[in-house]
């Protein structure tokens, strides 16, 4: 980690662990975050490696309904075990929503309520805007690079006047893509959007065209921004039923700036079952 990227602007840098999902497309009875890797509960991962940076000073998680107790009871006392002071960013968890940016939206509206309470150890003494990023457990190798390409441009100096502006890592899109026309459309919109059955079932189609991938990036987590846009936009979508994908989907949305950083294919995501086996070599090769 280079000493530049690190807490330069000496503001409060925020986690939000999402956790929230039902992990169906893993489909082993419960929720992702607490499948078993690496001989610990996914979630474990991401909190670690965030509450290892230097530069992050508060996490919150967000888990599924009912999860919250058996979390503050096995992972964090696994944690504390093993991480020390550092387990002590952990500043709580939060109950999720049905889809993954009501989560996010509660996990941001958790940072606020925390804020206010003024428990957070690194907030007041700068009067920098805390920035916040938010994390899916589902990617449990999330670099330490990484986070310092993010904040090093959360907190570059910009003009006073400057539009909000977000960031997100990217790696450029591998596979040559397809546009394809398919005999049942609504069974292939749900296999679209990862629905496994779906997918088996949706029989043979046909190429309508290839897509061109030059300017096309596929898009992962942590995605860092500034904290009071982030609530803001996250209510405002609220209010007027907007979705998105993820946060920076919202940014955009609202008309703000998304600037990228480079991600890594080693910030590989748990979807599938077979992921699992994919991640647990990752981690072995890692250590
Ligand atoms: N997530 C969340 N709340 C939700 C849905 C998702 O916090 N209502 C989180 C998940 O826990 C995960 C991340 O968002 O860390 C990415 O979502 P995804 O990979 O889709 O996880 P799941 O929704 O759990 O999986 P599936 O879609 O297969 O049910
Ligand atoms: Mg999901």
């Amino acid at each position: 980690m280079s000493d530049e990227a690190s807490g330069q602007a000496g503001g409060a840098c925020w986690a939000v662990v999402l956790a929230a999902g039902s992990g169906e497309r893993l489909g082993i009875g419960r929720p992702k975050a607490f499948v078993p890797l690496g001989g610990q509960p996914l979630l474990y991962w991401s909190l670690r490696a965030f509450a290892r940076h230097e530069a992050v000073t508060d996490l919150v998680v967000v888990t599924p309904p009912g999860w919250d107790e058996m979390l503050l009871k096995e992972i964090l006392a696994a944690f504390s075990e093993q991480m020390g002071p550092d387990a002590e960013k952990i500043r709580g968890a939060v109950t999720g929503g049905a889809k993954r940016q009501a989560s996010s939206r509660l996990g941001v509206e958790a940072v606020r309520d925390l804020r206010a309470e003024g428990s957070c150890a690194a907030e007041n003494q700068t009067g920098v805007e805390p920035v916040v990023l938010v994390h899916d457990a589902a990617r449990p190798l999330v670099p330490l690079r990484m986070i310092d390409d993010l904040l090093e441009r959360l907190w570059a100096p910009r003009a006073v006047d400057a539009k909000p502006v977000g960031v997100i890592p990217v790696v450029p899109v591998a596979d040559t893509l397809k546009e394809v026309a398919w005999p049942d459309e609504q069974l292939a919109q749900r296999a679209g959007v990862g629905d496994r059955r779906a997918w088996e079932q949706v029989g043979h189609g046909s190429v309508a065209r290839t897509v061109s991938r030059d300017r096309l990036w596929q898009a992962q987590t942590p995605q860092g921004f500034p904290f009071g846009p982030l609530l803001t936009v996250h209510q405002e979508a609220a209010a007027q039923n907007y979705l998105a994908t993820d946060e920076a989907g919202l940014f955009e949305w609202n008309g703000w700036a998304i600037e990228t950083v480079p991600g890594s294919t080693a910030n590989l995501k748990v979807t599938y079952p077979e992921d699992l086996a994919l991640l647990a070599h990752a981690m072995a090769e890692r250590v």
